[in-house]
């Protein structure tokens, strides 16, 4: 899909939207993302992507975006909602992603209008976009073409979105900020309806998908594209969501300071990118974290992490197993651990001194070499475990060996 590279795919997508250039979009999915050339090209630009693809017959395409040092996660529109709060994301993209869009009640398509904030780009390029030209090389007619492409454009008008711009091979709508909009999808002609109130919109964990709009909620006056901070000043502005999961924004603040010395602490060891794993079961942080430009994901640490082997250079974890390993057995989630982390890759493990001996334990029987160290505040009840993954072939042997 990108004949002339993906850098003059982007260049071309960036005239378009001219949002993409100075700060305004920062975070973005990539549905169906191939190799996750498109991701890997806006890290450059100062565009967060998450690339996402499942194991199908494209192969170990997550793996090889990993391996690249490009955020993705295995995953697919299919029967669930994605691992995701609502209106997180900047922008979508789906380049020949082979998604179904306007097929099984547009259960996928209202999937993405969950997903986007409102103010949010959904970009496609590929099939049916630019038909007039292209119909020829899919196998298709270009009647059928016509009609597929009258037939998304009227779907995303009822669902509030609006032709933003389009040129050649790229289409982009964007996601209505308009309250008004959003009340005629109570009207009983309108296709997809709105969702009932009873349907939770954050809900990104074993959430079935339901043909029905999730509306962004009024209450909400400063998290659309066009009122939220650009980027990087957003990093550090305390997001209005952040009343949902803490009293105030000077909790924020307190937190982000906090932070701010635990990094230091850890000196060099962080990444420059983090994928942000906020627990199904914890109170839901996510909104905020995308608030403020970054990326996420939920997840169940007592499940397997959505990704291949040996794919995460650094993992860190503070609290997990003080707050789960009443829901799993803590060797578990160690394995897991294990298991996605890269040979002579890192963990650091913030915990509860109760649980760190324990935690050095099974660590050493999977071959990690350990060292504990004070919190910066040298306080005793809480210690930082920092561990290295030996070479997983000694690893997983001596691990079932020593029968733990
Ligand atoms: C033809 S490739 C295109 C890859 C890339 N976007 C590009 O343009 O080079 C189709 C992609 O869509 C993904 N895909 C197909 N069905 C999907 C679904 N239901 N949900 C998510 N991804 C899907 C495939 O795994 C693959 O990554």
């Amino acid at each position: 899909m990108f004949p002339d590279g993906v850098g003059a795919y982007v260049d071309l997508m960036q005239n378009l939207i001219p949002e993409m250039k100075d700060g305004i979009v920062r975070t973005a999915i990539d549905t169906g993302c191939g190799v996750a050339s498109w991701g890997g090209d806006l890290l450059d630009r100062g565009i967060i992507t998450v690339s996402l693809a499942p194991r199908d017959n494209h192969e170990a395409q997550v793996q090889f975006a990993l391996e690249h040092g490009i955020p993705a996660i295995l995953g697919i529109l299919s029967t669930h909602r994605l691992p995701f709060p609502s209106n997180s994301f900047d922008m979508a993209h789906c380049s020949r992603c082979l998604i179904p869009w306007p097929k099984f009640g547009v259960i996928y398509l209202v999937e993405i209008q969950r997903i986007l904030r409102p103010g949010g780009f959904w970009v496609i390029s590929g099939p049916p976009i630019n038909y007039e030209t292209h119909w020829k090389g899919w196998n298709t007619t270009i009647e059928e073409q016509k009609s597929n492409y009258e037939k998304l454009q009227e779907l995303l008008t009822s669902m509030c979105f609006k032709l933003y711009n389009i040129k050649d091979d790229i289409a982009v709508w964007q996601k209505s900020t308009d309250k008004s909009c959003y009340k005629q999808l109570n009207t009983l002609d309108n296709y997809p309806p709105k969702c009932d109130d009873a349907i939770e919109p954050d809900s990104g964990w074993y959430t079935p998908l339901r043909p029905c709009v999730v509306v962004p909620n009024p209450k909400y006056k400063k998290s659309s594209l066009e009122s939220i901070a650009k980027w990087p000043k957003r990093l550090h502005v305390a997001p209005e969501r952040v009343v949902d999961v803490c009293a105030s924004g000077g909790a924020f603040k307190k937190d982000n300071h906090k932070w701010k010395s635990r990094v230091k602490h850890y000196k060099k060891l962080l990444p420059a990118l983090v994928m942000n794993v906020v627990s199904s079961y914890a109170p839901n942080t996510l909104p905020v974290v995308f608030d403020r430009g970054l990326i996420g994901t939920f997840h169940d640490w007592c499940e397997a992490f959505s990704t291949y082997p040996r794919t995460y250079d650094l993992l860190h974890v503070d609290g997990l197993f003080t707050t789960e390993s009443h829901r799993c057995d803590m060797k578990y989630m160690l394995l897991e651990m294990d298991r996605i982390l890269r040979p002579k890759g890192y963990t650091i493990i913030r915990e509860s001194s109760y649980y760190i001996d324990a935690i050095t334990t099974i660590a050493k029987g999977m071959k990690w070499d350990c060292f504990k160290e004070a919190a910066e505040y040298n306080i005793e009840t809480e210690k930082v475990l920092i561990c290295r993954k030996e070479l997983e072939s000694t690893c997983m042997v001596t691990y079932f060996r020593s029968g733990i």
